[in-house]
């Protein structure tokens, strides 16, 4: 399984404040952003992942990330010249997908809930087709909302319905077989100009191949599309980890859990922050179960 996260987009509904950086590097309470998305796909055990940034960003993320190594997974990157939508990851992500089962993450979703994983790593097991997570919202027109049959199958999925059809809303988070690079190929763009994923999954739902996973309340699904939902975001994130005593999307940490690199290589990163709280986190994690 191969994991992509789109980090594009010019970022204009945050401007001023995504003037010059990218939103997926702006913080969330204590870690940039595009954490939590790749924490995400790291508790799939997905370990290849594509990160997708404008071209001028390019740079600050690979500084940020850097190739993988030293949180044992892989990490290569390509540009989205302009942002013509979200089904274009996979036009640019082509080669890298290479006919495997492929997980998108938007990079400015932020998903919470010890479920996850295990969910995401079932849904790419399945051989064919796609799955969408939908997760009920106050808001539902701002996103794609999936539109149900009386005996609860998907019906459609309607981008910014101006009446939605539920309030389930579809997330950025997306797991499909080998075929959806051809998929994505043969796609139009749409009045906004995009190559919307909305199209590219009512294709797999036309074939009868999509497959709409609920996420329950247990789960919270944050946007980080405007100002407020960006507080939101680091509130919610602020009052989890100082209740808890755990962070919420450290790639160090679930790097150590799921084994992908040991306890000596976990100190050797928490001794290169050991100034701030996140790097004192890291030093105590193997003595805090
Ligand atoms: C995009 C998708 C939409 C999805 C949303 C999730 O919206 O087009 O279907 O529900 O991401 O964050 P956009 O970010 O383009 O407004």
């Amino acid at each position: 399984m191969k994991g992509i996260v789109l980090a594009g987009g010019t970022g204009s509904r945050m401007h001023p404040m995504t003037r010059v950086v990218s939103k997926q590097l702006l913080p969330v309470y204590d870690k940039p952003l595009v954490y939590y998305p790749l924490t995400t796909l790291m508790l799939a055990g997905i370990r290849d992942i594509l990160v997708i940034t404008t071209p001028r960003e390019q740079a600050l993320f690979r500084e940020l990330l850097g190739d993988g190594g030293d949180w044992g997974i892989r990490i290569e990157y390509a540009a989205q010249p302009k942002p013509e939508g979200i089904a274009q990851s996979f036009l640019i992500g082509r080669d890298f997908v290479a006919g495997d089962h492929v997980t998108l993450i938007l990079g400015d979703n932020l998903f919470y809930g010890d479920a996850i994983g295990g969910m995401l790593k079932r849904a790419g097991e399945v051989a064919t087709g796609a799955t969408v997570f939908a997760y009920a919202v106050s808001d539902p027109e701002r996103y794609g909302v999936v539109a149900f049959e009386p005996d609860g199958r998907p019906k459609a999925i309607v981008e910014k319905p101006k009446v939605a059809p539920s309030v389930f809303a579809v997330t950025g988070l997306y797991v499909y077989d080998g075929e959806v690079c051809d998929i994505a190929a043969i796609l139009k763009p749409s009045a906004r100009g995009e190559l919307e994923i909305t199209d590219l999954n009512n294709v797999y739902l036309a074939r009868g191949t999509l497959r709409v996973e609920k996420l329950g309340r247990g789960f919270a699904w944050l946007d980080t599309g405007t100002p407020e939902s960006l507080v939101q975001a680091a509130d919610f994130v602020a009052t989890i980890e100082s209740r808890q005593g755990f962070k919420i999307g450290a790639p160090e940490e679930v790097a150590w859990r799921m084994g992908y690199i040991d306890t000596a290589q976990l100190g050797r990163l928490a001794e290169r922050m050991k100034n701030s709280s996140y790097g004192r986190y890291l030093a105590r994690l193997p003595t805090m179960e």
